[in-house]
């Protein structure tokens, strides 16, 4: 993979991505209409339109931007991901997607080629988002909208630090949460000028979201008693409370987007 990550980081991306893609794959919360269209909305795309999403995952992004638009390219590093993707495609009779293996950091279009450039909850597994992300806004023509979405860490610079220790332990392929602030900055210094901003969370039940996890040392008790202890405090920043069915917890999470002028 041409990339500026470390081997060992691109091989932890891949493992966990490997044995993550069939539960990623099926998760509700990731996947609804009304989570998927935040993304679509945000990319304005007709059917004259070619999008790239990329570090695409299962799927599901690419795929509902194909519904709106003429071409759609979905890439990612890990072929399992791969796999997913091209099977949801299927079932929706989609062809008018193309699933490529690749590096967000170096893609193989020429620049200018989309009139959407999409990256959903990946930025925080990249060493260097700003890289990746002066691909994304390489790969939009003049007049296409770029649109990053990610779970962000909280302003309180000490629960940021136990949220991304907590999200490190359950999927070490995890770099940083990244600030809204961190990402909005992005945009400014791309050029893109002042992002449209659109606030979100991604609820679980905190039982649910680890059963789902490849955590350090498969230890899933530990990582769900670090989590449920975090309803006395919100030591972790994703406003933690009880239920009758368990501890829910949320992802704080944000669609930027902005349109390349010139
Ligand atoms: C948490 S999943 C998100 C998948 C999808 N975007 C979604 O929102 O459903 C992160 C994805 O990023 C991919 N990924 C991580 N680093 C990458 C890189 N450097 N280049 C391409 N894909 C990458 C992983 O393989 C994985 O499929």
């Amino acid at each position: 993979m041409n990339s500026p990550d470390s081997t060992a980081h691109n091989c932890a991306i891949i493992d966990q991505f490997t044995r993550q893609a069939q539960d990623f794959a099926a998760s509700a919360e990731l996947h609804a209409d009304e989570v998927l269209e935040l993304i679509v909305d945000a990319a304005a795309l007709d059917s004259r339109h070619r999008a790239i999403d990329l570090a695409c995952g299962p799927g599901s992004v690419a795929c509902a931007l194909a519904k709106r638009a003429s071409s759609v390219i979905g890439l990612d590093a890990t072929p399992a991901m791969l796999a997913q993707a091209q099977a949801r495609a299927g079932s929706m009779n989609l062809a008018n997607i193309e699933w490529k293996e690749g590096s967000i950091y170096a893609t193989p279009y020429a620049g200018g080629s989309f009139d959407a450039v999409t990256c959903r909850f990946a930025f925080h597994h990249l060493e260097d988002p700003s890289k990746a992300f002066a691909e994304m806004v390489r790969l939009a023509a003049p007049g296409g909208r770029v649109v990053l979405c990610d779970g962000i860490a909280s302003d309180d610079p000490e629960k940021a630090r136990a949220f991304n220790a907590m999200e490190r332990r359950r999927d070490p392929s995890t770099v940083a949460f990244r600030t809204f602030g961190y990402l909005r900055q992005l945009f400014i210094e791309s050029g893109l000028g002042e992002p449209h901003v659109h606030m979100f969370q991604v609820p679980y039940l905190a039982a649910d979201l680890v059963k789902a996890s490849f955590p350090e040392g498969e230890d899933r008790s530990g990582l769900l008693a670090l989590i449920e202890a975090s309803v006395e405090n919100d030591a972790l920043g994703m406003g933690a409370r009880l239920s009758a069915e368990g501890v829910r917890i949320a992802f704080r999470s944000v669609v930027l987007s902005a349109v390349k002028l010139g």
